[in-house]
C-alpha cells in the first residue's frame, strides 16, 4: 500500500486520470464530493479520452438527472466538457437497486468478461470508513458471488437505495486509488489503513489482489 500525504492530492488524481485515459485504459469513477475538483481539473486539460471506457463504481438508484446522481457529477464536471469524451458506462439508477445492479453485472460481463480488470478504480472514503455504497452496518459487504449489488438502504446521507461494485470486482482492478480529503474523514483513515486496519470497516478490505493500493491524503485527514 502507497499512502501520499499531498498538499493537493485531486492534482495527482488528475494526472492518473489523463494518463489512463491517454492510453484506452478503463476507468471507473467515485462519486461522493471529494473528487469533483479531480475531475474538473482533468476536463481542463483536454486529453483525448476516446479511446478509453468510464465506468462507475456506485450510483445512488436516481435517474441521471438527479441532483443526487453520482453520474451527474461525473458528468458535469468531467465526461459533458471533453472535446473526445469517452465511453460511458453508466449504473442505471432509475432501475432501482436490484434492477440496476444486475443491468450493470451483465454489462460488465459482456464487454469485460466474468473476471473484469478495470486499469483505474478510483474510489472514496465515507466519515464511517464506507466504500463505494459498501457500509459497515450492511450487509451488502459481505457478497461475493456477484460483480454488484443493489443495496436497498443506505447506511448515511443521501438515504437512497444504491447500486455498488461489490469488494471481490474492487479488488480485481489493476490499480485501486483512494482520494481522501478533510478532517472528518481522518479517523476513517486509521480504521480502513491503519496497521493493524479495523476489520469492521469496508474499507479495510479493499485490498486488489494482484493490483497496486494507493491512498492519497490531505493533511487533514492523515492521522
Ligand atoms: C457515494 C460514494 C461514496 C463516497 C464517500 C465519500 O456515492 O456516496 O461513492 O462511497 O465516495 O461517501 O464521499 P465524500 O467525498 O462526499 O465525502
Amino acid at each position: 500500500m502507497d499512502v501520499q500525504i499531498l498538499e493537493d492530492p485531486a492534482k495527482t488524481v488528475a494526472d492518473l486520470l489523463i494518463e489512463t485515459a491517454a492510453k484506452g485504459g478503463n476507468i471507473v469513477l467515485t462519486g461522493g464530493s471529494s473528487p469533483r475538483r479531480a475531475y474538473e481539473l482533468a476536463a481542463e486539460r483536454g486529453t483525448d479520452w476516446s479511446g478509453a471506457t468510464v465506468w462507475f463504481g456506485d450510483e445512488r438508484a436516481v435517474g441521471p438527472d438527479d441532483e443526487h446522481s453520482n453520474f451527474a457529477m461525473a458528468d458535469a464536471a468531467l465526461l459533458s466538457r471533453l472535446e473526445s469524451p469517452p465511453q460511458v458506462v453508466r449504473m442505471q439508477g432509475e432501475l432501482g437497486p436490484d434492477a440496476g445492479a444486475g443491468a450493470y453485472e451483465a454489462e460488465i460481463r459482456e464487454r469485460l468478461g466474468p473476471e473484469p480488470r478495470w486499469d483505474l478504480l478510483l474510489l472514496g472514503l465515507g466519515p464511517d470508513a464506507h466504500v463505494a455504497s459498501l457500509f459497515p452496518s450492511k450487509p451488502e459487504k459481505h457478497v461475493t458471488d456477484r460483480l454488484v449489488v443493489g443495496v436497498p438502504e443506505a447506511g448515511m446521507e443521501p438515504q437512497v437505495p444504491r447500486i455498488s461494485l461489490t469488494l471481490p470486482a474492487i479488488n480485481a482492478a489493476r490499480h485501486v486509488v483512494f482520494l481522501v480529503t478533510g478532517a472528518s474523514k481522518r479517523q476513517a483513515v486509521q480504521r480502513a489503513f491503519g496497521d493493524p486496519p479495523d476489520l469492521s470497516s469496508p474499507a479495510a478490505h479493499v485490498r486488489p489482489r494482484a493490483g497496486e493500493l494507493t491512498v492519497l491524503l490531505d493533511r487533514e485527514a492523515s492521522p
